[in-house]
């Protein structure tokens, strides 16, 4: 109702700005529900899905000469993780300028090229937009730190010591003091993650809109929006009090403090309020999904804002790390996010640059291969935007270095052997069973994961019980029936200890997902009478076995080990 309401004031301003053509255009957006809503987001990790010059690291025109595939397996939108100029101490999260491509992954025209062919196929681009901090290489750090007195001192965050030490008693989220000497003005400055990773002052003005003006530079390109960066560390109490201190010691052996005065602060939701309304002024739905993490959904939904005025899609890092499959523990995730307090609209994931590869962290090494479809299936039939990592629709693994030596990323060479990093999840795509997986001629700069010849695009397209397949099945399934579109989630067999069963509802369909979280065989009855039907039958629309193409009777189903049986109530 609101966001309606605030979308025709946006077609008032366009008519000033535009005329009326324009305007018509965002009204009628008005009246149709947003494209994100029905969307499968797909992420990329530009060093690693396909290097097309052969020079060991992935590029922008390895991606658009994948794209056919990414059409083939149902992708709507493609979230890549930074790509634009940056020393790459954190591959590409430190950025030393927003508004250009890194030479390493290409040009702006290879990107304009990226954008151009990805909107033949109806494919939308989102990039990564880093606010909190930028790269110590930055122009705008490099002027910052020259003198006290320059003009762009303020834009970071710069303090006296106390006694020759630190400000305060900050920890870095990548190890040690969050404070680094700079011994020419004799000032600390001030990094929530590496020390070449400064923060920018997010309550200097200026400096706000130069971040404003890059997004916008983006947005007047065509991208369909932002995911947005670590973005609850923006703020900092700035009398810079110390944080408590917890038992123990991190990863890195620094005291474990709780990030108290230097995280999640309230002025976060001004900042995200203001950039979506920079989102706003522009056509076609631009979306913000958000790196939101939190204690317990109340927290994270925040981030929607109190009219779901700010990001549209913050992501649940609780329901993504559950890391055990419970069906009660995913059947309480899932219905708190579901009716989360904000009423926005949830997005799904369970992988990501960052994590363990979700193959590894829910598999048994036993029955690895099923429940990869298995939780393919809770992504694909919740109601809610799936976001995918590249690779999880192979079952790809993490491939973990096995020395200290072997470490790309920074926090693993911090904290070796504690800490080993993320290069694990973030090895080459898996193409083919030929030399690096099809990724490249040339030495990838991380090695492909041993199991490629099997684990690959060419092998499980020609496999039609592969993961690769079921993937594209469910993506499908979403997109041609309604009640997985558009249909209310409903629980069923609320108490079942092993089995996850739900409805999807739509005015002319009903959907019924039943998933057995268990490596033994079960039986179930669903009663869906109390849910006001009185159908007892389903016609199978997907299974992951063998489940014939009679009717079957939902008040005595049989599930294999990991079994997921969607059907049609008939
Ligand atoms: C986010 C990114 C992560 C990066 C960090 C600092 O958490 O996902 O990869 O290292 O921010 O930018």
């Amino acid at each position: 109702m609101f966001s309606k309401f605030r979308k025709y004031s946006v077609a008032l301003l366009a008519l000033s700005l535009c005329g009326s053509f324009c305007a018509t255009a965002i009204a009628k957006e008005a009246e149709k529900e947003p494209w994100w809503k029905q969307a499968v987001v797909y992420e990329i990790y530009p060093r690693s899905f396909a290097d097309a010059d052969n020079n060991g690291v992935g590029e922008i025109k390895g991606i658009t000469s994948k794209l056919d595939y990414l059409k083939d397996l149902g992708v709507d939108a493609l979230w890549i993780t930074p790509c634009y100029p940056s020393p790459q101490v954190d591959f590409g999260y430190d950025i030393s300028d927003y508004k250009a491509i890194a030479p390493e992954y290409g040009t702006m025209a290879d990107f304009d090229e990226l954008l151009a062919e990805a909107k033949k196929r109806d494919i939308k681009i989102i990039m990564d937009f880093v606010m909190n901090h930028s790269s110590d290489k930055h122009p705008w750090f490099v002027e910052s730190a020259s003198s006290k007195d320059n003009a762009k001192r303020d834009w970071y965050i710069w303090r006296d010591g106390v006694n020759g030490a630190p400000p305060n008693n900050w920890i870095s989220l990548f190890g040690h003091s969050a404070w680094k000497l700079y011994p020419e003005t004799g000032q600390y400055n001030y990094h929530f993650f590496y020390p070449e990773q400064p923060d920018l002052n997010w309550r200097n003005s200026e400096m706000r809109k130069a971040m404003y003006d890059a997004a916008r530079f983006w947005l007047d390109k065509g991208v369909a929006g932002f995911r947005l960066d670590a973005v609850q560390a923006l703020f900092e109490d700035p009398k810079l009090p110390d944080n408590p201190v917890k038992e123990g010691k991190n990863q890195y052996g620094d005291p474990n403090t709780e990030y108290l005065h230097n995280d999640r602060l309230p002025e976060v939701h001004d900042v995200l309020r203001e950039l979506r309304a920079v989102l706003d002024m522009y056509p076609g739905d631009r979306v913000l999904i958000g790196e939101t993490t939190g204690s317990d959904i109340a927290e994270i939904s925040k981030s929607y804002g109190k009219n779901l005025d700010e990001v549209q899609l913050p992501m649940n890092f609780i329901m993504a790390y559950i890391n055990k499959l419970s069906a009660p523990e995913f059947r309480k995730r899932i219905s708190e996010w579901d009716k989360n307090p904000a009423g926005g609209w949830p997005l799904y994931f369970f992988s990501n640059h960052d994590q363990v590869r979700h193959f590894v962290r829910y598999g048994d090494k036993i029955h690895n291969e099923d429940i990869a479809k298995l939780t393919a299936a809770v992504l694909m039939t919740v109601r809610g935007t799936p976001m995918m990592y590249y690779g999880e629709e192979l079952g790809m693994q993490n491939n973990d270095p096995k020395t200290k030596e072997d470490v790309q990323d920074p926090i693993g060479k911090i904290g070796w052997p504690a800490e080993i990093g993320r290069d694990g999840e973030r090895t080459p795509m898996q193409w083919n069973s030929e030399i690096n997986a099809g990724f490249s001629k040339a030495k990838p700069w991380l090695p492909v994961s041993p199991d490629y010849k099997k684990v690959n695009v060419a092998s499980e397209d020609a496999d039609k019980n592969s993961v690769l397949n079921f993937y594209k099945q469910l993506i499908h399934l979403r997109k041609t029936e309604d009640a997985l579109k558009n249909g209310s989630y409903e629980t069923l067999d609320d108490h079942n200890p092993d089995v996850l069963s739900y409805l999807r509802k739509s005015k002319d369909e009903i959907v019924v997902v039943a998933l057995n979280m268990t490596p033994a065989p079960k039986f179930v009855q669903l009663d869906l009478s109390a849910n006001g039907i009185s159908a007892d039958t389903a016609e199978p629309l997907l299974a992951s076995f063998d489940a014939g193409s009679e009717s079957l009777h939902l008040k005595s189903l049989k599930l294999p080990a990991y079994g997921v049986l969607i059907g049609k109530v008939n």
